[in-house]
């Protein structure tokens, strides 16, 4: 079986495998319920206008968001920042820290982050900025995962108990997403709504090629080999992969958007 050490990919992707990092951003891009959030984003947005994405990754998001957006990205990465400017050749990709973003106050029609306060070393300052570039009437929306609701069907209890608890170990801030709503009303937004949305990871191939450590885009393994000592043992795993293998698995795990607008 393969090994994996217990890290925190997207806390620093120059220090990982990016590829691997982009491979799997790939697959969430395909569950539904991110793709149901981007749409509610882009529907809320409005008409057009200037967008910023935070944490752009290989820069999915503005792909995705048509041409009535003029966007900028950022990300901390510089292998982020090569592979969205890869993929995307006109994109406008700029490397920086969602702490600190080299953008003009009260300036951006629709600023997003997705999946990116949960794995930062202070989730409150990158918000603090979003809120700052966002124009008046501007729209911020934030989409993390809450990882405390992560569920396997594993025929021990105690196992599925314990995959659920590597989770929180895995990203540094698991449950932050349930606290953005009233962040983002502490920072003074308006109309601050809030979306939960259900992952539903039905099938695993573990022997087919990237789905070694886990389904599409959850590292079960890796997140496993997080909770060290006391955590899920490799077996737990391999005992799910034995059940997959005959087309039994399921996995939900929730992603929450919370957006808000800048008063005028
Ligand atoms: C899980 S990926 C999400 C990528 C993209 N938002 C998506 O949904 O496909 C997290 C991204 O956030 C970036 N990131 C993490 N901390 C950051 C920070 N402080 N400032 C800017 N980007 C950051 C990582 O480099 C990585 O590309």
């Amino acid at each position: 079986m393969p090994t994996v050490e217990p890290v925190m990919p997207f806390s620093d992707v120059d220090a990982a495998d990016a590829a691997e990092l982009v491979s799997m951003m790939d697959a969430t891009d395909r569950w539904p319920a991110v793709r149901a959030a981007r749409d509610w984003v882009l529907e809320r947005a409005g008409t057009g206008g200037r967008s910023l994405d935070v944490g752009a990754g290989p820069g999915t998001f503005h792909a995705g968001a048509g041409p009535r957006w003029t966007g900028v990205d950022v990300d901390a990465a510089a292998a982020m920042v090569a592979a969205d400017r890869t993929r995307h050749p006109d994109a406008l990709v700029v490397r920086a820290d969602g702490e600190r973003l080299p953008i003009a106050t009260g300036t951006v029609d629709l600023v997003h982050a997705e999946r990116v306060l949960q794995w930062a070393p202070d989730p409150g300052a990158i918000l603090h900025e979003l809120v700052r570039v966002a124009a008046p009437s501007g729209l911020v929306a934030v989409t993390d995962t809450d990882w405390s609701t992560l569920s396997v069907d594993h025929p021990d209890d105690d196992a599925a108990a314990r995959l659920s608890a590597a989770a929180l170990r895995w990203v540094r801030w698991p449950t932050l997403a349930r606290t953005v709503p009233r962040r983002l009303v502490a920072l003074g937004l308006d109309d601050v709504e809030v979306r939960a949305g259900a992952v539903t990871l039905s099938g695993w191939e573990p022997d087919a090629p990237g789905q070694e450590d886990g389904p599409p885009g959850l590292p079960l393994r890796t997140i496993a080999a997080a909770a060290g000592p006391g955590g899920p043992a490799a077996h737990d795993v391999d005992r799910l992969g034995t059940l997959a293998r005959t087309g039994r698995f399921l996995a939900t795990l929730t992603v929450v958007t919370t957006m808000g607008r800048r008063p005028r």
